[in-house]
């Protein structure tokens, strides 16, 4: 169900958010310097970067509520600096503290107030929210607090608010970070499921085996585009990674410490790919 007014908006360009030259500063201290970028919708892209490189900062530029210093952010075309709101509709953004994104005591209501705002009739967006929240696992939860869901409940609770206002474009920043293992299954699967609806996905983590769901990674080091690649290309640069801060994959890991132990592994994906298949592992 898409919500009502949700095509009305005007696009000036590709499908696409980027990122042109931008510079932000908190007061005296620089946090991004020159930084450009695209996400096109279908896509599926990861940020990565140690602890304040300036991760959730590019993402609150992408739906309008930081503004560079210099440089634009465009969405479709339309410069946030125009039209802040064209942004907040189409990237809808799960932060990185789901505290940050409640908006309501019972679970039901939280999900159902983004596509009231919207403009959906009472019925419609309870409709809605009761779809968004199976999508996440939570349909059960609908009638208890917010305040009686687990960390990790409560990141899928932001990422079922998110899909039921259908934006463009979905930014999450560490959707996983409080999840266990079967809860962040149910992400990266979420997370499939979108990019085949086709739109674009920004997703910063600092889990590389999250990351290798992306069609491309961007590593930001102290503010800057450090690396930029698919997966394959930025993970066979592990000794660059490893002195910026950036995991790698445990496999790659183990072919390399296989490697060590003077095993003939070849190339280290190769390595990779084929313990993989041995153990079934995913
Ligand atoms: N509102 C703000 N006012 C002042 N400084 C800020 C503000 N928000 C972020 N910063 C600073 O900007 C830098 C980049 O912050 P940002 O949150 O973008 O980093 P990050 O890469 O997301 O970090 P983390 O991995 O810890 O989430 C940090 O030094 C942070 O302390
Ligand atoms: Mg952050």
């Amino acid at each position: 169900m898409s919500p009502p007014g949700s095509d009305l908006a005007i696009k000036r360009g590709p499908d696409l958010i980027e990122l042109k030259n931008v510079s932000v500063s908190y007061g005296s201290k620089e946090v991004l310097k020159d930084v450009s970028l695209e996400i096109k919708k279908g896509k599926v892209i990861a940020i990565m970067g140690p602890n304040a490189s300036g991760k959730s900062t590019m993402i609150r530029l992408m739906n309008g509520l930081l503004l560079p210093g210099s440089g634009d952010c465009l969405v479709d075309g339309i410069n946030t600096r125009d039209d802040m709101y064209y942004a907040r509709r189409q990237v809808g953004m799960v932060f990185q503290d789901p505290e940050d994104q409640l908006v309501s005591r019972k679970v039901l209501d939280d999900v159902a107030f983004g596509p009231k705002n919207l403009g959906f009739s009472s019925f419609e967006s309870l409709a809605v929210a009761i779809e968004s929240l199976s999508l996440v696992g939570l349909e059960k939860m609908a009638d208890k607090s917010v305040h009686d869901l687990s960390g990790g409940q409560k990141q899928l609770l932001s990422i079922a608010g998110v899909l039921a206002m259908n934006p463009s474009y979905i930014a999450m920043d560490e959707p996983t970070s409080l999840l266990d293992g079967e809860g962040t299954g149910l992400v990266r699967e979420i997370i499939g499921k979108l990019k085949s609806g086709y739109r674009g996905i920004v997703l910063v983590t600092h889990d590389p085996a999250e990351a290798l769901l992306a069609d491309e990674i961007f590593v930001v080091d102290n503010g800057k585009i450090a690396m930029r690649g698919t997966p394959e290309e930025i993970f066979s640069r592990h000794e660059e990674l490893e002195s910026i801060g950036v995991d790698v994959p445990q496999m790659l890991r183990f072919s390399k410490r296989l490697k060590k132990l003077g095993a003939d592994t070849g190339d280290l994906w190769s390595v990779e790919g084929a313990v993989r298949e041995i153990c079934h592992w995913s």
